[in-house]
C-alpha cells in the first residue's frame, strides 16, 4: 500500500524554516511557539523526545493563534495514535521503517518520513512519500550529496534537517530539491531557560527572511 504526503506541500512550501523544538518545561511551550509564529515561522515541529512533549505539543495547538503544529521523533504506531488524539497538523520521523510506514497507512495525520540515502529515499517513495526529511543532514553529506541526488530522484523534495545552521540554511535551500529546512537554532536552549522571548522572535525573523532557490 502507498500513502501520499503531498497534503504537506503547501505546508512545506509556506516557510523557508521549521523550528525542531525540545521542549523540557511545558510553561515555555506557548511563549516559545507565539514568538516563532510572531517573527514568521509558523510550522513547528515539537519532538517527542521529553515528558513535556505531548502536553505541550498539546498547548500550542490550543493556545497558539497562526501555528500549525506537528510532533516529531514518531517512531511507532502508538505515537501515532496520540499525534491524532491531539490534532497534531503532521508527524516528522527519522527514518522510515517498514513497520512505521504500515502505521502511518492507517493514519489521519501525514507524515514526512525521514531518509539518508538514495536506497531509503527510493523505499520511501515506493511507499507513495514524494516530501522527505533528509536527517541527519550534515552528517549524512549535506548539501553536495543532497544535491547529487536531485537529477535521479527529481520526484522526491527533502526538508533537510540535522547540522542546519544559519550559515549553511541559505545553501541548502538554493538546491531545486529542498523544500523548507528544519532546525533548532532558532530556539536555543539557554534562550528558552531564560524566556527571552525577544531574542527567540529575532531568530525566528532572519530565519524566515531566508529565500529559497536563491544562489549563494
Ligand atoms: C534533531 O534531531 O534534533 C533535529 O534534526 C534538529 O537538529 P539540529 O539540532 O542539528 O538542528
Amino acid at each position: 500500500m502507498t500513502r501520499s504526503n503531498i497534503a504537506l506541500e503547501p505546508v512545506l512550501q509556506s516557510v523557508a524554516v521549521i523550528p525542531v523544538l525540545i521542549i523540557d518545561d511545558v510553561a515555555t511551550a506557548v511563549p516559545l511557539a507565539r514568538a516563532l509564529v510572531a517573527g514568521g515561522l509558523k510550522v513547528l515541529e515539537i519532538t517527542l523526545r521529553t515528558e513535556a512533549a505531548l502536553e505541550a505539543t498539546k498547548a500550542i495547538i490550543d493556545q497558539v493563534e497562526g501555528a500549525i503544529t506537528g510532533l516529531g521523533t514518531v517512531l511507532n504506531a502508538g505515537q501515532m495514535k496520540q499525534a491524532e488524539t491531539i490534532g497534531a497538523a503532521f508527524m516528522v520521523s527519522p527514518g522510515g521503517s517498514p513497520a512505521l510506514l504500515d502505521a502511518a497507512d492507517d493514519c489521519s495525520v501525514p507524515l514526512l518520513p525521514g531518509a539518508a540515502t538514495a536506497g531509503e529515499a527510493m523505499t520511501l517513495l515506493e511507499r507513495g512519500y514524494g516530501l522527505q526529511k533528509f536527517f541527519p543532514a550534515e552528517q549524512a553529506g549535506g548539501v553536495p550529496y543532497l544535491k547529487s541526488l536531485s537529477s535521479p530522484l527529481a520526484g522526491i523534495r527533502f526538508c533537510p534537517t540535522g547540522g542546519v545552521s544559519p550559515d549553511n540554511a541559505g545553501s541548502y535551500l538554493s538546491l531545486p530539491n529542498v523544500i523548507c529546512v528544519g532546525g533548532s537554532w532558532v530556539a536555543p536552549a539557554d534562550a528558552v531557560k531564560s524566556g527571552d522571548w525577544a531574542r527567540i522572535e529575532d531568530l525566528a525573523r532572519t530565519a524566515a527572511a531566508l529565500k529559497k532557490g536563491a544562489a549563494t
